[in-house]
């Protein structure tokens, strides 16, 4: 009896100081616009889902019931209604390679390539488009789609003549060039291995013209680098397809791989990024992340600007690379390939090799991501992390592993209480699915391929991303594959024991990618204060399985996408 008193004497008590404490008009002000009559999922925890939202300067001041958002509304206040469409927070991309994307925009896709035959026809294709003078780039080609074996010069030659021919596999870790384009770099026929890369050679020992990893670094040296207005035009291309899809936020991994030459990043950065945001024209947030062993050029850089040179524009952190990918064999695992016994994959830099670095960066508050796809490889950076948090002290450093694919049940139980991030793209396991069990056996793919659920039931901070242009940027997709793990034409899940469900996925592309760099106090939930960023979409993607688009995004609660329906 005395109790309940009690609680009714505080609860009107509460009443009271919630009534005093909000005037008739919010404190936050008049609103510019409302959005009302919509679904609105708002991925904030406190509150998530919600009628109506009130903005002012592009930033949510309220957001709730119809009621709620009326304290908002002044003579000025404009009203959208969305005609009960269903609403997300904007997504972001954790992971994509903003102007290589736009650049690949123009070039030969080889993404949907199944043949021998249909590589020849499109490369055949897209050569007579190239102007004297110029490469024929571009790739996404994939060897598993037709049973894994490599393309060769021999494929391409007769037909690309003089014309110089780069394409990349899809992942990125090989590409196939041309003989005009190996004569070109000095690559000669006796060349040896370099240190973390190989030449693919034939039976009887010539060069296919497939190279891997750091040995592609003489052809891509000698790729003339594509203008500053090429890039910028491929930053707008690139953006916009981002819009189109929901994304207001991307976190740019940058035009870098393993022999690329650093300074395209900052190149890019001065010459694009940095261009785009002073001149108005860059029309997504975008955070980018440099090569690691330039991490003293990040830190006068964000002495002088700060990490926030703008509301659109970031500096995220530093990138480096433990291995390469599983497609191309080149991801370190614990115990050799299934396909290749002597092949345990390629450790492209290792933890002793890079810790200085790590540790130096992130002494002064720098932010660090690094590639991982093999067990061994995310082994060997969370050892690395590890001794980050025991040697530089507590703190909020949220280290990212990109990738996280395939993890040892030991990595998989300390990566949650490390703190340290699995930045993963669910698309990715749609490629792999079919081709895993062949490179590592049955039992080691079922056992530690992408891991969403385990690692989320152990408190891990899951970001999505797609790793544009590795495959497409749709965060829809990614959703899906998530959830459901299932590749095209499969009947059943992959590893279904590892579907996550809509909410996590969700989570991923939105609070959790926001959280995993350093942006959630702005963006990934629609909570107060929060920037104005969100998707419509054409049905509720909680129950619309797979049927779901976008119908329209807005960024700062400004309309900057927009699917005309009849
Ligand atoms: C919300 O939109 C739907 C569809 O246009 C409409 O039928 C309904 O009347 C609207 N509700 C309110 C409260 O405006
Ligand atoms: C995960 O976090 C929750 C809430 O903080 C906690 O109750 C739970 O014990 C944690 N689980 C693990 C496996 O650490």
């Amino acid at each position: 009896m005395e109790l309940s008193w009690r609680v009714i004497l505080v609860s009107l008590s509460l009443c009271l100081a919630i009534i005093l404490r909000r005037p008739p008009l919010s404190r936050e002000g008049v609103a510019d616009i409302v959005f009302k009559n919509a679904t609105i999922y708002t991925g904030d925890p406190q509150n998530a889902w919600a009628k109506a939202i009130a903005i002012r300067k592009g930033r949510i001041i309220e957001i709730g019931s119809y009621d709620i958002v009326q304290t908002n509304i002044g003579p000025n206040t404009r009203y959208e209604d969305l005609h009960g469409s269903f609403v997300v927070p904007g997504f972001i991309d954790s992971h994509v390679h903003v102007i290589s994307g736009g650049l690949q925009m123009l070039q030969v896709n080889l993404q949907d390539v199944s043949s021998q035959i249909d590589f020849v026809k499109q490369v055949q294709l897209a050569v007579q488009g190239v102007e004297g003078g110029h490469w024929l780039l571009g790739g996404g080609w994939n060897n598993e789609k037709w049973g894994g074996e490599l393309p060769s010069v021999s494929w391409i030659d007769s037909f690309t003549e003089e014309v110089p021919v780069w394409i990349y596999r899809m992942d990125g870790h090989m590409g196939l060039a041309n003989s005009r384009a190996l004569q070109l770099s000095g690559i000669p026929e006796n060349i040896a291995d370099p240190e973390g890369g190989s030449f693919i050679r034939s039976k009887d020992g010539s060069l296919t013209g497939v190279l891997v990893d750091s040995a592609m670094k003489s052809v891509i040296d000698c790729i003339p680098e594509p203008t500053t207005q090429e890039r910028r035009d491929a930053l707008t291309r690139a953006s916009k397809l981002a819009l189109s899809n929901g994304i207001t936020t991307v976190v740019d991994l940058g035009r870098y791989f393993p022999g690329s030459p650093t300074t395209r990043v900052w190149n890019d950065y001065h010459d694009v990024y940095k261009w785009a945001d002073q001149t108005g024209s860059l029309l997504i947030r975008l955070s980018i992340f440099f090569p690691l062993e330039t991490w003293s050029d990040v830190y006068m850089e964000v002495k002088q600007t700060g990490k926030r040179l703008s509301q659109n524009l970031i500096l995220g952190g530093l990138k480096s690379f433990a291995d390469g990918s599983l497609g191309s064999g080149t991801a370190l695992f614990n115990e050799p390939y299934a396909d290749d016994p002597s092949n345990y994959g390629l450790e492209i830099s290792s933890p002793e090799a890079i810790m200085n670095h790590v540790l130096e960066a992130d002494r002064r508050g720098l932010q660090i991501a690094i590639h991982a796809i093999g067990d061994a490889a995310n082994d060997r950076v969370i050892s690395l992390y590890q001794a980050v948090n025991r040697l530089n002290g507590q703190r909020d450093r949220r280290l990212r592993i990109e990738h996280a694919q395939h993890l040892s049940q030991n990595a998989l139980e300390i990566f949650g209480a490390e703190g340290i991030i699995a930045s993963m793209q669910p698309q990715h396991l749609l490629d792999d699915a079919s081709f895993a069990s062949k490179k590592l056996g049955e039992e080691r793919a079922l056992k530690e391929s992408y891991l969403f659920k385990s690692l989320l039931t152990r408190n891990t901070t899951l970001a999505f991303g797609s790793d544009w242009p590795v495959v497409h940027l749709n965060p829809l997709q990614g959703i899906l594959a998530a959830t459901k793990r299932k590749p095209t034409g499969w009947k059943n899940s992959w590893i279904p024991a590892e579907c996550i469900d809509v909410e996590a996925a969700l989570q991923g592309y939105t609070l959790a990618a926001a959280y995993a760099s350093f942006l959630d106090d702005e963006i990934g939930s629609l909570s107060r204060g929060k920037y104005a960023d969100f998707v419509v979409l054409s049905g509720d993607v909680f129950h619309d399985d797979g049927e779901v688009g976008v119908l329209a995004t807005y960024k700062g609660g400004i309309r900057v996408f927009s699917r005309e329906v009849e």
